[in-house]
């Protein structure tokens, strides 16, 4: 066994309604004034409702702020760290998806830290030195595992690139998962958030980076969204849709931990170029890429494939390794999903842009096996 560190930085509670404690939480570690950064159409929403009347019927000060975008751009984020600032509040609580949390974790971070967030993402010249405003975070979909990992994905626009700050000290300290504020989500991004998960797990599980305990929490978090997934997207059964936010935040772990690979690589590029959101861009390249990557660790790819449900009894490592990738072309269609790059906008005119962007990505060496411009070229080219 190589030597490993393991970290999880993040307490979490899981309850049906739990997130209606978040103002008392704010209370309990000191907070005078909170942020509550949320998503504007979850105003409309009966269960974030009841997070925001927590905050009034405890009498906790707090602002709101609801004008956050999709993955947020660099102006958009310095524009709510000096809101916040101006604010004077010392506790801060996001509820919305991936960007929401993003958000919140970069405004946290430079509650404390200095200058702006462009000088903190990947290539910057500047590093957090100190922890943010505590931090509690409410996803309300199954999927990106922000609420427990170390980045920040943040929009270069000028760039049309997807940058990141990484660095644990924006990892929140705090999650609450409700299931109740999924059951509002629609299908098609259910089912997309779910397959981001499922690649944070299997990149996690397989890549060169892996480490034993990360890697009991990948299994588990597969075997979750294996269960519960189909459930989780098609009706309203609120176990299935819990089991998917327990799964989203194992696979978190696991990324935290044991790293992503080549797939995010690839998705990212496409959603910086493409505009396609991350979830899907990782289900369109997934099954193609995995279809490559088997040959460097076939014994890990066996036990994805056999708790995706494929029968491998009596087949070679390799063999079986091999139904990784089927499993997933299964569960896509299952879901509904779109499977061809053309259908979400890609053109083949893109191709150069988004191999060059992809060798960049600075956790390709994670893959198991070398990745290499021809790697890339030849799972756009299957994606397509
Ligand atoms: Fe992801």
């Amino acid at each position: 066994m190589k030597d490993f560190n393991f970290r999880t930085l993040t307490r979490v509670k899981y309850g049906v309604g739990i997130s209606q404690t978040a103002a008392t939480l704010c209370k309990q570690i000191g907070g005078t004034k909170a942020m509550l950064l949320i998503d504007k159409f979850l105003l409309e929403n009966e269960a974030a409702r009841k997070i925001i009347n927590g905050f009034e019927e405890t009498g906790m000060p707090y602002v709101m702020f609801t004008e956050i975008v999709p993955e947020p751009p660099a102006m958009v984020v310095d524009n709510v760290v000096a809101f916040m600032r101006n604010s004077s509040c010392d506790v801060c609580v996001a509820c919305g998806g991936g960007s929401t949390i993003d958000t919140a974790k970069a405004i946290c971070m430079l509650q404390t830290n200095p200058g702006s967030i462009k000088e903190y993402l990947f290539g910057g010249t500047k590093k957090p030195e100190k922890p943010g405003v505590p931090l509690i975070c409410i996803p309300t979909t199954a999927g990106t595992g922000a609420e427990v990992s170390a980045a920040a994905v943040i929009d270069d626009t000028e760039q049309q690139k997807k940058l990141s700050v990484t660095d644990d000290m924006i990892i929140p300290p705090y999650a609450l998962l409700d299931p109740t504020l999924l059951m509002s989500v629609p299908k098609k991004v259910a089912a997309a958030t779910g397959i981001d998960a499922l690649t944070h797990a299997i990149e996690s599980y397989v890549g060169q980076s892996a480490n034993p305990v990360g890697e009991a929490f990948d299994l588990y978090a597969m075997k979750l969204i294996a269960d519960n997934i189909r459930k989780a997207v098609f009706t309203d059964d609120i176990e299935a849709k819990g089991c998917m936010l327990v799964a989203a935040y194992m696979a978190g772990v696991g990324i935290l931990n044991c790293k992503v690979a080549v797939v995010h690589g690839i998705a990212q590029s496409i959603g910086a170029l493409a505009h396609v959101p991350h979830g899907q861009a990782n289900a369109l390249i997934l099954p193609h890429s995995l279809r490559k990557s088997y040959v460097g660790n076939p014994a890990k790819f066996k036990e994805v494939a056999r708790i995706l449900g494929e029968d491998v009894y009596g087949l070679s490592d390799l063999e079986a390794a091999a139904k990784a990738a089927d499993a997933i072309d299964k569960l896509e269609d299952d879901l509904g999903m779109p499977r061809h790059l053309e259908e979400v906008g890609v053109t083949r005119d893109m191709f150069p842009q988004l191999i060059a962007e992809t060798m960049k990505y600075r956790l390709l060496s994670n893959t198991p096996i070398e990745v290499d411009e021809k790697y890339v070229e030849e799972v756009l080219i299957e994606a397509f």
